[in-house]
């Protein structure tokens, strides 16, 4: 039994510190199915011995039952907020104020205002025992339960760096990034469902969900800013501050800096107002924070604000203005998106006049018109969304916007498919055959530079291309004709498409626009598979071993190459017109097992006479078996050395075979061997 504990106790050391590297540290040193064989282990292990499992255990992150509320909580400090400006003005003032109250010219800590939700955790002896929503400053909402399932807070604090407090309270920003928005929206409008508006609103609504395992489903994330408590505790600055979150494991942002002049800030405001778009998160601002704690005791806080920081804040990113007309466009897998035409207006430094509405439901839950006035905002480098309608009270509003019957493009009778308006018309429709070329050259895909959404319509309008693979049959005679290409970009675009037709694998699958198969499943795909034509004959259950894969996608997938207009398609392109750069499969997992032990979960325990552990493992591994850590009921076969001891007891109670060192090698050599016979 205490050899189970030390175990369990060894595995979250481990879990524990490749969780720090990863997730907080950004600098993994174990693949991930290291990693899983290592959850897995201490999964088995917490189960044969449930005695074992605590709160903060890695196993416990994933949500238990569905909750009726959130509990109010009261905070260990109060939540307080902060005065903010956008005018470069009013942080002059703030810094002249210190300034003048303070006795030496004032160092500042600067952080991005990260937009996110507020959030207070709360650590007991470094087990996380509580997270609370901001609320009104002094008690929010106790989401505990979801808080754990987010992978970047340690349930545990990491003490090997710098002594762990008795009691903790720390202050951060739960956000979601984002490009998990985007596909979590993506998700939500596949099931008919509503959008989030935004990043924020799309972390507060997951986090604010009763039912953990759906707060686990979706990636947030988070950063540590502030400590609100910690009696006994002493730091001197807020730098200070940032180092001791990061020492005990609790991530604080990564583009934190210092300064020492109002100038400097002013920098630092304008560099990241620069990156803005480019961040993977959403920021709203800059947050300028006194840097020494001791001068930030002396000023104090007025009844809401500290005296002693300033959130220094970017113009937002939602404007007004009016929907000048909304017309159905037809995309490439043929479903008619409602697209608002907007008098074009800027936001955050980028002029926008169209706006995806998404499908009918949507225009009808936003009740939005053609003629009315409305409110839209861009998020990261996405797309502009409506948010609103903006009332005009006594003004006469237009009809609702009504779908088409027909296609806008070829003339097809549309479908209705849940809440979206399809072209049936996979073949023939110009519209489609326009997105699919667009999305063949996209920067994911191919990346045929030069090949945007105009000269792809030109090519179909023209009849150049009928189908996909005519692209890679373009000449120079043929294009020269065409208004707007010289001989420049005629060179430069054939050149692109040569280039691109030495595809490699994942980037070929991902342009063809498989349903659902986005990038990051393209390249996980083409690893798990190697080649084109394993992938395209492979069956059910080896699609679905690629993570990432499940039954959706998997018939997605099918479907897809069993087409008769695909089938033609591919042959046609792979018929000279591209060839494909590939590998061979890497995954283990996915390639069915073979060799001698083929398919065995085999555990290994005590001392082998002449193999050290490493290099029984590696020789299993290369026969087929699944080295696994414990023994349990799903074990077949365990290799019993000197001193082996509670496993081996264990294996015989389980009825398990056992054997030696000397009967391991013996059938490394001779096939036969399977879990039932073995
Ligand atoms: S400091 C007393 N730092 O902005 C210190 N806040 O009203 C108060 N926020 O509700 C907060 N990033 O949720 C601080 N680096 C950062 C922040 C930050 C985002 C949020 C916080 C707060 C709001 C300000």
């Amino acid at each position: 039994m205490s050899s189970a504990a030390d175990r369990v106790a060894e595995l979250r050391a481990l879990i524990q510190r490749h969780d720090d590297l990863y997730y907080v540290r950004d600098a993994p040193e174990i693949a991930d199915d290291a990693y899983d064989a290592l959850l897995h282990e201490l999964r088995s292990l917490e189960e044969e011995n449930p005695e074992l499992v605590t709160l903060d255990s890695p196993t416990q992150r994933v949500g238990g039952a569905p909750i009726d509320g959130f509990p109010t909580v009261e905070h260990a400090a109060p939540m307080l907020s902060l005065d903010s400006d956008k005018d470069p003005d009013a942080l002059r003032r703030f810094d002249d104020r210190l300034t003048k109250l303070l006795d030496h010219p004032p160092t500042y800590v600067l952080e991005p205002k990260l937009d996110g939700l507020s959030i207070e955790l709360v650590y007991e002896d470094g087990v996380l025992i509580r997270a609370a929503t901001r609320g009104n400053g002094r008690q929010g909402e106790g989401v505990t339960e979801n808080v754990r399932t987010i992978s970047s807070v340690p349930l545990r604090l990491r003490s090997d760096r710098r002594p762990v407090p008795p009691f903790l309270s720390v202050r951060g920003e739960i956000i979601l990034r984002v490009a998990a928005f985007e596909a979590l929206n993506e998700g939500l409008l596949a099931e008919g469902k509503s959008p989030f508006a935004n990043p924020r609103n799309a972390a507060a609504g997951s986090l604010r969900q009763l039912d953990p395992r759906l707060t686990a489903s979706r990636p947030l994330d988070i950063y540590l800013y502030d400590i609100l408590s910690a009696p006994g505790l002493e730091l001197p600055s807020q730098e200070e501050v940032h180092r001791a979150l990061a020492d005990w494991g609790l991530k604080p942002n990564e583009l934190v800096e210092t300064a020492s002049s109002v100038e400097e800030v002013l920098a630092y405001h304008q560099r990241l107002g620069e990156q803005r778009d480019d961040l993977p998160y959403e920021i709203d601002g800059i947050v300028i924070k006194l840097n020494d704690l001791a001068a930030r005791e002396e000023l104090g806080t007025t009844s809401r604000f500290p005296r002693w920081a300033f959130a220094f804040k970017y113009p937002p990113r939602r404007e007004v203005t009016r929907i000048l007309d909304i017309v159905p466009s037809v995309g490439r897998t043929g479903v008619v998106t409602p697209v608002a035409l907007m008098r074009p207006v800027e936001i955050g430094g980028v002029t926008v006049a169209r706006a995806t509405l998404h499908n009918r439901e949507e225009v009808e839950r936003k009740g939005v018109r053609k003629g009315d006035l409305i409110r839209i905002q861009r998020a990261g480098d996405v797309i502009p969304q409506v948010v609103e309608w903006v009332e005009e009270p006594g003004r006469v509003r237009e009809e609702p916007f009504r779908m088409p019957e027909e296609c806008p493009s070829c003339g097809t009778p549309l479908i209705e498919r849940g809440p979206f308006t399809v072209c049936p018309n996979a073949l023939d429709c110009p519209a489609q055959l326009v997105g699919r070329l667009v999305h063949l050259a996209s920067r994911d895909a191919l990346d045929i530079e030069g090949l945007g959404e105009e000269s792809a319509r030109l090519f179909v309008d023209r009849g150049l291309v009928t189908h996909l693979p005519d692209l890679f049959d373009l000449n120079a005679e043929t294009l020269l004709e065409l208004e707007g290409f010289a001989e420049i970009s005629v060179n430069n675009l054939l050149a692109a498409i040569e280039k691109a037709s030495h595809a490699e694998l994942p980037r070929f699958l991902y342009g063809l626009g498989i349903p659902e198969v986005g990038v990051k499943v393209s390249r996980d795909l083409a690893r798990a598979f190697g080649t084109f034509e394993a992938l395209r004959c492979a069956e059910d259950e080896a699609l679905m071993a690629v993570p990432g894969v499940g039954p959706r996608m998997t018939e997605q997938i099918r479907s897809f190459f069993a087409q008769e207009n695909n089938i033609e398609l591919l042959d046609r392109l792979l018929d000279g017109r591209v060839t494909l750069i590939e590998s061979e499969a890497q995954s283990a997992e996915v390639a069915p097992p073979s060799g001698p032990l083929a398919g065995v979960r085999i555990v290994f325990t005590g001392g082998l006479p002449t193999l050290s552990r490493r290099d029984a493992k590696e020789l299993a591994e290369a026969a087929g078996a699944l080295v696994v850590g414990s023994v349990s009921r799903n074990t077949d076969l365990v290799v019993a050395g000197e001193d082996a001891g509670s496993k081996l007891d264990k294996a015989e109670a389980l009825g398990i075979p056992v054997i030696d060192e000397v009967e391991f090698l013996h059938r490394l050599e001779t096939s036969g061997l399977s879990p039932s016979n073995g």
